[in-house]
């Protein structure tokens, strides 16, 4: 098998993205994925997304990557919040212009990769990154430019597949991997690692089978 560099898959490619979108976009077709693929229950995901919204009006808001805006149903039309969406794939960017078109949603899109991000230091109240770092060949220096790009008192909020939850879901990483479509994924314990390194402290971290949701906030 062809072993292809770790994020060139999404890069270039388009039916792949197109089916994992459209399943993300359709919660019970997400919540059977999760589950058969990685032993995992999305509900307490797709509930996150809910807590965007909550922001007070004015709040910047940086999601990356949006894939194609699934997390944007968290937030109300008239939320008011400054929200940036950004991916590194232009499919993906163009089904979150969509989406957001459906939604009445106000974003502004940008095609940036999430270990170079072109915002100046505390930029925004609130990061998301919602199941990308597995995609990553280094996702801990994602976490560090989001932690950069967080004001102080900010939160990073997001969710990622990570390896140690059982030797199928293991394997079926280690296949991701081969084909391109996955990074260097760590563990939950990385993930944490990872978070502290950047400076941030982490608030919450659940693992359900492979599937990391957690918090992070960027001390004042
Ligand atoms: C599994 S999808 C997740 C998207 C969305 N957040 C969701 O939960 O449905 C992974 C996304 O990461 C994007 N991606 C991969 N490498 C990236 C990079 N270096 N910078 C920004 N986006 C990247 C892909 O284009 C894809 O949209």
């Amino acid at each position: 098998m062809t072993r292809r560099r770790a994020g060139e898959h999404w890069r270039h490619r388009r039916l792949t993205p197109a089916i994992y979108d459209f399943a993300a976009e359709h919660e019970p077709l997400a919540r059977l994925g999760g589950r058969v693929l990685w032993g995992a229950d999305v509900r307490a995901l797709y509930d996150s997304f809910a807590e965007v919204g909550a922001l007070p009006p004015g709040s910047a808001v940086l999601d990356v990557p949006c894939g194609g805006g699934v997390a944007f149903r968290g937030v109300p039309a008239a939320a008011g919040l400054r929200y940036v969406a950004a991916d590194l794939s232009p499919p993906m960017l163009g089904r979150a212009r969509a989406e957001a078109g459906r939604r009445g949603l106000d974003a502004a899109f940008a095609r940036v990769s999430v270990d170079r991000l072109p915002f100046r230091a505390g930029t925004f109240d609130l990061c998301v990154t919602y199941n990308g770092l597995h995609c990553l060949p280094h996702p801990a220096a994602a976490v560090a430019e989001l932690a950069r790009v967080l004001r102080p008192g900010g939160t990073l909020r997001g969710s990622a597949v990570v390896t140690g939850a059982g030797v199928r879901q293991d394997a079926l990483v280690a296949y991701l991997r081969r084909r391109g479509h996955f990074g260097d994924p760590g563990s939950a314990a990385d993930l944490h690692a990872w978070l502290e390194a950047a400076g941030l402290r982490t608030a919450a971290m659940t693992r359900t089978g492979a599937l990391a949701c957690f918090s992070a906030v960027k001390p004042d």
